[in-house]
């Protein structure tokens, strides 16, 4: 390796702040409020088979792969793969993008959402309907996509006050602001996810809510949708695809537990889920109980259940409403800025590997760009440009960006040469069973369901949209991101991507 690069690339100071940080990204807003809901939509307690085999077959193999890809490459998403080859580049480069100028501008949005919910907990501000003042005040939304309508002034304070603590953060460096940050946030986030639980636990209904939760349907198994539906969660909660783990991997020492760490990342953010799952059902449990209603009558989709559905069962707690609502919406707010920073490191180290620039500047100049461009959501066709960039990125951009990783380095660069570099530094070593997952299950298990979804989708437009939205909202994103990646993969490096490499 080359010795200079060595010595400037910022390292983890201990090995529980590499955890943490990468706990942080993993779990995120989609911990909270997608994954209880997929869950109740898809079957249940079903869902949890879908869920667990989509972590095992991929989830596990594919962690492994990128946490392995930055450890032994020493760099960025674009960096490692211009290291296995330079016409692999591009594909580095479209993840940070779409990512960066994509999934992250909508979901600072939504952390910017959960503040204003965290401050209008105090006086429970939603008042007695929480539906209408959620869409209709706060929201205000639109027509249709392209009903722009006007700029959402309370969003766009706490929007940037998400975008200002990022900065903040991601400005600070590996270690003093990723790492330090999530070595406070992730045990707040811990502790307060307990009391949540333990508190919506010993409600009255808790009971009937995690019944609903948890009791299996397994007739829902045979709908192809369910499976998509488990396994781009699976991306979307790990954070795979994202470029987040490779870098992340980078900034590991030469001695670093590789299959271990993969599993202890993936598996306490499934159990996070789980766990936080009890608290969102049990809590729906006791709303249902309260009305008169059915659990099934009150749980709403997944934007609703925060938003909606859960100011509704704060709101008729019998103590301390105002803190409940206050430790759930900090929670929120906690989990989506370690997930945010994550995604703005990521591209902040492809831009250092490959230009070396400053820290400070790239940082201070993409989180501007990335405060303009989140603006679109935050206004009055906010949640459907939203609705529509998230399935389109999460569910297409993510599953191909994983296809192709798995291909490269499955074939290009070699599963075996990849697993014998990572055993040289594990002590839990890998078997040539990852050599298949890699090569052959991962990718043919994603085209297969991306097929079924693409057929599926070109005779019924996602979500009911009109084909105009569907087409330069959705589609173009994946374009122009893909056409941004061309040009910059184009542009020649300073120094060899490939001499950052550790031989093994
Ligand atoms: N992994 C992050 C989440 O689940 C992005 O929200």
């Amino acid at each position: 390796m080359n010795e200079h690069l060595a010595h400037h690339r910022p390292q983890w100071k201990s090995h529980i702040g590499f955890l943490f940080t990468a706990i942080g990204s993993a779990i995120g807003l989609g911990n909270i409020w997608r994954f209880p809901y997929l869950c109740y939509k898809n079957g249940g307690g079903a869902f949890l088979i879908p869920y667990f085999v989509a972590l095992i077959v991929v989830g596990i193999p594919l962690m492994i792969l990128e946490i392995g890809l930055g450890h032994k490459m020493r760099g960025s998403s674009p960096a490692s793969l211009a290291g296995v080859s330079r016409r692999a580049e591009w594909l580095g480069w479209w993840q940070v993008i779409f990512v960066m100028f994509g999934i992250v501008l909508y979901y600072s949005v939504v952390i910017a959402w959960c503040v204003s919910f965290f401050f209008f907990s105090f006086n429970l501000g939603w008042g007695a309907d929480p539906d209408t003042f959620f869409f209709q005040k706060f929201l205000m939304v639109g027509e249709t996509p392209f009903s722009i309508g006007i700029l959402r002034t309370p969003i766009l304070f706490s929007l940037l006050l998400v975008w200002l603590l990022s900065w903040l953060i991601v400005y600070k460096g590996v270690q003093k602001g990723l790492e330090r940050a999530n070595k406070i946030f992730m045990p707040i986030l811990f502790i307060l996810t307990g009391v949540i639980v333990v508190w919506s636990l010993g409600l009255p209904g808790a009971r009937e809510g995690l019944l609903v939760y948890l009791r299996p349907d397994f007739s829902r198994l045979s709908d192809i949708q369910v499976w998509m539906d488990a396994f781009s969660q699976i991306f979307f909660t790990l954070s795979l695809g994202f470029g987040i783990m490779i870098a992340y991997a980078s900034y590991l020492p030469r001695k670093s537990e590789i299959v271990k760490d993969s599993c202890v990342i993936s598996f306490t953010n499934c159990l996070f889920s789980l766990f936080a799952g009890l608290g969102v059902f049990s809590i729906l449990g006791y709303m249902a109980q309260t009305t008169s209603k059915e659990v099934g009558d009150v749980v709403s989709q997944s934007i609703g259940l925060a938003f909606v559905a859960y100011p509704k069962a704060i709101s008729l707690l019998p103590y301390f409403p105002r803190l409940f609502g206050v430790i759930f919406f900090g929670i929120l707010v906690i989990a989506g800025l370690s997930s945010a920073i994550s995604i703005l490191e990521a591209f902040t180290s492809a831009v250092i590997d490959k230009f070396h620039y400053s820290r400070g500047a790239v940082v201070s100049v993409l989180c501007v760009f990335g405060f303009l461009g989140s603006m679109i959501f935050a206004t009055q066709a906010g949640l459907y440009w939203l609705d529509i960039v998230d399935h389109f990125l999460t569910q297409y951009g993510l599953v191909i960006a994983a296809i192709l990783e798995c291909v490269i380095i499955g074939w290009v660069f070699g599963a075996a040469r990849m697993r014998q570099h990572v055993n040289h530094y594990s002590a839990w070593g890998l078997r040539t069973w990852w050599d298949w997952a890699i090569k052959v299950v991962t990718p043919l298990v994603l085209t297969g369901l991306l097929i079924s979804t693409l057929r599926d989708e070109l005779t019924t437009p996602y979500g009911g949209y009109s084909w105009l939205a569907i087409v330069l909202i959705g589609r173009d994103w994946l374009m122009y991101t893909l056409f941004a990646a061309i040009i910059v993969a184009a542009h020649g490096w300073k120094s060899d991507p490939k001499d950052r490499m550790i031989s093994s």
